[in-house]
């Protein structure tokens, strides 16, 4: 495929911004509590990575943070849409539980959205990805460390889309998006070394055109990238993971975003895709 062929294409985001964000309780390896954290920083970075998705195009919602909530910044966890259909989340640690009801509040006061809300335990897009190109429509979902497999099956009911379960193995990569991200409608870009062996069998039989990242591009949080088919937005931190995007026709955009590193999140992290 030649560069010009990588077409963006408008989206709908969903961000939280950080006003009450803090590292007070560890649910992953990247969370040290004794570590403070600059609340302003953080803000202006999180402002820096909106103004760069809605200067490129794209409509951004923004959530209202709640006191309480320290984690509520990474709003990709909230729910997980696809085609105006939205599988709502449930958080496996009960610090983070109550973000679920914001989400649902979100999706239910906007009559376009069919909400259905979850039995199982599931991170949102945290752990599942869309690539509607691929397949006739495709969900990647993770499981190992926060969702539940159980959620994998309930998805595939709530959105009527194959589910592919694919077995996260390292802690530091404890959701799916930390570990593989969709660049555009049909292609992936995936650390191996974060999924069981097996899994990894069945990323290279589905997407023998994946562009393969390596442990540094996945510590540097290369793969908790947001793309819209063409710009491909992603941590500063991430060089070697830009010049890998670069190399497969995709327009690399990096934003400071070390402050939300520090709870363990990055681009993807922080923007939840609306799939209307
Ligand atoms: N501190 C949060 C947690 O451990 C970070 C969530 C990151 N979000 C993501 N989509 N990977 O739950």
């Amino acid at each position: 495929m030649s560069y010009t062929e990588r077409l963006p294409r408008n989206r709908a985001y969903l961000m939280c911004p950080p006003k009450h964000f803090t590292v007070e309780y560890a649910i992953n390896p990247w969370m040290d509590t004794t570590v403070t954290v600059d609340a302003g920083l953080a803000l202006k970075q999180w402002e820096q990575l909106r103004t760069t998705l809605t200067d490129l195009g794209h409509v951004v919602h923004v959530l209202d943070p709640e006191p309480g909530l320290p984690d509520m910044v990474y709003s990709a966890n909230g729910a997980f849409s696809v085609d105006g259909t939205v599988y709502g989340a449930r958080f496996l640690h009960p610090q983070r539980a109550d973000e679920a009801v914001a989400h649902q509040a979100f999706y239910l006061s906007d009559g376009e959205w069919k909400f259905v809300a979850p039995e199982h335990v599931n991170e949102g897009e945290g752990d599942f990805a869309y690539l509607p190109g691929a397949y006739g429509g495709l969900v990647l979902a993770g499981y190992g460390f926060r969702t539940d497999p159980a959620a994998h099956a309930e998805a595939q009911e709530v959105l009527g889309r194959p589910v592919v379960s694919l077995k996260l193995v390292d802690p530091a990569f404890y959701h799916l998006d930390t570990a593989l991200a969709a660049l555009d409608d049909r292609h992936v870009t995936y650390y191996p070394g974060a999924f069981s062996p097996a899994s990894q069998q069945v990323l290279a039989q589905l997407f023998p055109d994946a562009v393969i990242a390596d442990r540094g591009d996945a510590e540097a949080f290369g793969l908790n990238l947001v793309s819209d088919g063409r710009h491909v937005i992603l941590n500063t931190e991430a060089v070697a993971m830009g010049h890998k995007v670069r190399e497969a026709g995709y327009l690399p955009v990096h934003v400071d975003l070390s402050e939300l590193k520090r709870g363990g999140g990055s681009v993807k992290c922080a923007v939840a895709e609306l799939r209307a």
